[in-house]
């Protein structure tokens, strides 16, 4: 029926679960972390990885090629298609916030001007988010260290993820709204979960195992 390709994101989220990958029979030399190679055959499970990067991990999963992948919640909700979403890995929790300049003195998302500027790597949540509350909004797209924008004057207000706050807090930023949390996703492309409904249904339950005897060791 041919091997399962699992598209994984490189960098951060690969980090965050790499234990748990090699606790679900991956190969150490797959996660080497001077291989340079985007895909091989993992001698120890028998899949495909695909290292990709994180946001474009959906992209393989939606278009077939990849069966499975993992990736952050705010990445799918950004993406927002169709795929899957198999199994909350509770890996890499962050959450997607409004924050403003604390000098401001704003402190709710309602007390931002009319059509005021928002900058984003993520045009599509703060979007649909500005769009629920009926508050009207200029979205700014950027692709990183979006933290700036508010400093140089570039938006009023930045919808990104933080996780420890740091970033905000040395920027001298203020949160005024979150917008939702985010955690690391196994997700599938629908049509390849029913065709490998067993083997990805068989790597769900020892991830969810996996992820129970993790909880229990907390507790
Ligand atoms: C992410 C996010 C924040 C930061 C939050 O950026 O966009 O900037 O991490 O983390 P913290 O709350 O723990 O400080 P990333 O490091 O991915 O880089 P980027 O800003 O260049 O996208």
């Amino acid at each position: 029926m041919g091997v399962i390709r699992f598209a994984v994101p490189k960098g951060r989220p690969l980090e965050a679960m790499r234990e748990m990958l090699l606790a679900l029979g991956v190969h150490p030399s797959s996660l080497d972390d001077h291989s340079r190679r985007l895909q091989l055959d993992d001698p120890g499970t028998g899949m495909r990885l695909i290292l990709a990067k994180p946001v474009d991990v959906p992209t393989y999963v939606e278009y077939g090629a990849a069966e499975i992948g993992v990736v952050g919640k705010d990445t799918l909700l950004e993406h927002g298609t169709g795929l899957a979403e198999l199994l909350d890995l509770g890996l890499a929790r962050c959450s997607f916030v409004v924050a403003v300049a604390a000098s401001s003195g704003i402190t709710d998302v309602r007390q931002l001007d009319f059509n005021c500027r928002v900058a984003t790597k993520y045009p599509k949540v703060a979007t649909d988010y500005f769009n629920s509350l009926g508050i009207s909004v200029e979205i700014i797209p950027l692709n990183g260290s979006v933290e700036l924008a508010p400093i140089v004057g570039l938006a009023e207000a930045i919808v990104d993820i933080t996780e420890t706050g740091r970033t905000l807090r040395e920027n001298g930023l203020n949160t005024v709204a979150t917008i939702a949390d985010s955690s690391l996703r196994l997700i599938a492309n629908r049509v390849s979960y029913k065709v490998h409904h067993e083997p990805i249904q068989a790597l769900v339950a020892a991830t969810r195992r996996y992820l129970q005897e993790q909880s229990l060791k907390l507790t």
